[in-house]
């Protein structure tokens, strides 16, 4: 069960990190592993920053260890990021050197940890390296049941890493990537639609909060559609407005506040989608 005032509540905590999940990513994330965690496999994040959504990560999926990798940047212009994130990159770090950064995560952690009374601490495990160095010493050894894609917002970044989801992934992954509709990085969106692996081995599951999420080899493959049901069935409870795709992969946009606060607007709203050509609102 979803729990959402201790979601808000260490969203209150892990806000204090620079960084970029809101809270609406982090209760995706709850929804997530509410749908589907395993016990005993580990969750991967590529693209750490401040840790932001690697301490989301860690309250959601709160049964397993969490690996996160990034090399901490000393200076993000001598990263694979385009000059302009670099710059971007820089300010939203509030110009913090990765040992400050990584100070101020443990720290965050220990106060996340303390309120959710959790070994929060003693799950995470941060890797100082670049994706490829990795994937090269990592790869094969262990295996993930969820993979956050938040790192290299190039093609080859993306591709290289969906080129590896058979060796790095178990059947029925979670693969969360971040920023997949920004326009400002077309290139994460091309890399993931022109895969070859794209509905033939990672499937669109929901959409939103800058975020897509696909479920990698569904086993049973009936799963597919059992897990877009419950999730539909967990936003439509919520003040959210659900559109189903034409595969039934589920699109699902916050409501504005004014919106949500009055029940015959959000009615009369949620009447006008259903009408939308390919969209109908759940149920
Ligand atoms: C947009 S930030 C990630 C945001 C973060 N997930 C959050 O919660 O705020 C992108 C991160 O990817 C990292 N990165 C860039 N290239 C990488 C690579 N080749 N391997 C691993 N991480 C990389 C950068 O150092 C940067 O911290």
């Amino acid at each position: 069960m979803i729990d959402e005032e201790s979601i808000k509540r260490d969203y209150r905590v892990l806000s204090q990190l620079c960084g970029f999940l809101d809270l609406e990513a982090l209760e995706l994330f709850h929804f997530l592993a509410n749908v589907l965690q395993n016990p005993e496999i580990p969750v991967l994040e590529i693209g750490v920053f401040c840790g932001r959504s690697l301490a989301g990560l860690a309250c959601a999926f709160d049964k397993v260890p969490i690996v996160a990798v990034d090399p901490f940047f000393e200076d993000f212009y001598h990263s694979p990021a385009y000059e302009d994130e670099a710059k971007f990159l820089s300010w939203a770090s509030n110009s913090m050197s990765p040992a400050q950064r990584k100070d101020h995560f443990w720290q965050v952690i220990d106060q996340l940890g303390s309120t959710r009374h959790d070994e929060l601490k003693s799950r995470i495990t941060l890797k100082q390296v670049t994706q490829e160095s990795f994937l090269n010493s990592e790869l094969g050894k262990s295996k993930f049941q969820a993979c956050h894609l938040a790192g290299e917002h190039t093609f080859a970044g993306v591709r290289s890493l969906v080129d590896v989801f058979d060796e790095l992934l178990v059947p029925n992954s979670w693969v969360i990537v971040d920023d997949l509709f920004n326009a400002g990085f077309p290139e994460i969106s091309e890399a993931i639609h022109t895969h070859e692996g794209h509905r033939k081995s990672f499937w669109p599951v929901v959409f939103g909060f800058n975020k897509g999420v696909y479920l990698f080899r569904p086993d049973p493959p009936e799963l597919l559609g059992e897990v877009k049901a419950e999730l539909a069935r967990a936003y439509s409870s919520s003040f959210y407005s659900v559109r189903f795709m034409r595969d039934n992969a589920i699109r699902v946009d916050k409501l504005a506040a004014e919106v949500a606060a009055r029940p015959d607007v959000r009615s009369r709203l949620l009447k006008l989608l259903c009408k939308a050509p390919m969209f109908r609102s759940y149920p």
